[in-house]
């Protein structure tokens, strides 16, 4: 089986060799902190063990759930914000076709992710005439995005199912014991999956938050929690930096925050990996960026964004890093061809493949950031699937784990979150 690997050659100008042992006894500190669950924010560690813990009972339920609403449904809609989307978009965007909703049945569909009228109502012109399943996640049961997109979905689906008809159709994912949608689904019969206690909504994604919307997918879940549990022995069990890749790259990223590398650009070549991206966004920027500190997580797709950003990661400001996702096996691959006319001047490509051209554009632009001053990481997966994106996750969940007590914050609250929220509901005249 090959690995993900971490190529940080990028980095050797940047951070000395001396540095780099230097942290490895931060490195060990924290990672003891983790083992022993006895660091900041240790209620929240269920993550750990979740590729090993989820029983087969649970995989049963999420499959025969998902396998019902693929039988009876054309449209799936998931309702949810944050980590109780973002996972499962990743996951479902890597390892689908481009445009995934012309092939598959039930489409998916995302909602509750914003306050937009125009996507909701757009959203609900597509159910017309179609039969809809509904999965609502929230681990708080309170969140106002989804808690209002699933009041207009509710009332749609009760219009075209009634109401014990919609209790059928609608899976509730959410806290054990508490929260409004817990009390709904409970009120009006309604299945419901737990989201654990110990675990943080951006490190849900291997809990039914995640498995239930890929598996309707047609994702193999079984296949995404064996490669999890493969990082958990690679990565939470290896306790030697240089042959553990998630940790090295937790360590490089601090040292280089350390000499004024505030900002690190996930990059892929390969639009498939966009919402990967945004999940990782969420992933590092919410359990990083507290108490005055953090590396700021952005996002470039390339080849696409080198005409928008390019420039400015070549020439701007140098306080950039960059950590590129290549994935090493395509889907598939286009070979150019020979044209006799040669009008538009490609021949001396006829016969290579896109896959190769890409791979050339991401070597230059790696060699060009780096003669610009942006130092780079640049992590290689096999191939995008169910195993390597499952392993995948767990590369990234342990990294920042590292990377969090490195940094001396706690990585698993998020208290500046509710601070927006404190006011719109001032704003809306919310009873208290
Ligand atoms: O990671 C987090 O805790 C947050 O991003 C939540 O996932 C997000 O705010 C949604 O919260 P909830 O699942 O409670 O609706």
């Amino acid at each position: 089986m090959s690995h993900i690997t971490l190529d940080y050659l990028n980095v050797v100008d940047f951070v000395s060799r001396d540095e780099l042992k230097a942290a490895t006894q931060e490195y060990k500190k924290a990672r003891e902190l983790l083992i022993s669950k006895s660091g900041r924010g240790n209620d929240f560690l269920g993550w750990m063990d979740l590729p090993e813990k989820t029983s087969q009972e649970l995989i049963g339920e999420i499959e025969k759930t998902a396998g019902k609403i693929r039988k009876n449904s054309d449209l799936f809609i998931v309702i949810g914000i944050g980590g109780s989307y973002l996972g499962a978009r990743a996951c479902i965007e890597m390892l689908l076709p481009n445009n995934y909703n012309q092939f598959i049945k039930p489409q998916v569909y995302f909602s509750g992710n914003s306050i937009s009228p125009g996507a909701l109502n757009d959203l609900l012109k597509l159910t017309e005439g179609k039969d809809v399943s509904l999965n609502v996640i929230s681990k708080s049961g309170t969140t106002t995005e989804p808690a209002l997109a699933f009041r207009v979905m509710y009332e749609w689906m009760v219009k075209k199912y009634g109401s014990s008809g919609a209790a059928e159709r609608i899976i509730v994912t959410t806290d054990a014991s508490k929260g409004a949608l817990l009390k709904f689904a409970k009120t009006e019969g309604m299945k419901t999956f737990v989201i654990p206690d110990d675990v943080g909504g951006r490190f849900s994604v291997l809990t039914p938050v995640g498995l239930l919307p890929v598996a309707v997918a047609g994702v193999d879940i079984r296949k995404l929690l064996t490669g999890a549990k493969a990082g958990t022995e690679e990565y939470r069990d290896m306790d030697n930096l240089t042959e553990n890749p998630s940790a090295l790259y937790a360590v490089l990223r601090n040292l280089l925050y350390r000499k004024g590398k505030n900002i690190e650009i996930l990059a892929n070549f390969e639009p498939k990996l966009h919402y990967f991206a945004e999940w990782w966004k969420q992933l590092f920027g919410e359990s990083e960026g507290k108490e005055g500190k953090g590396i700021f997580p952005a996002s470039c797709d390339f080849t696409t964004d080198l005409h928008s950003m390019g420039q400015w990661i070549q020439d701007g400001r140098r306080e950039i890093f960059e950590t590129f996702i290549n994935v090493e096996l395509p889907d598939v691959d286009i070979t150019i061809t020979k044209d006799d006319k040669d009008l538009d001047g490609l021949n001396y490509l006829a016969g290579k493949t896109f896959s190769y051209v890409n791979r050339q554009a991401m070597l230059g632009t790696i060699e060009a950031h780096r003669q610009g001053g942006v130092p780079s990481m640049l992590i290689t997966i096999p191939q995008a699937n169910s195993f390597y994106v499952g392993k995948l996750f767990y590369f990234f969940e342990w990294a920042v784990a590292i990377s969090g007590y490195m940094l001396g914050v706690n990585p698993f609250d998020q208290p500046g979150v509710e601070h927006y929220k404190k006011n719109m509901f001032r704003l809306l005249g919310k009873p208290v």
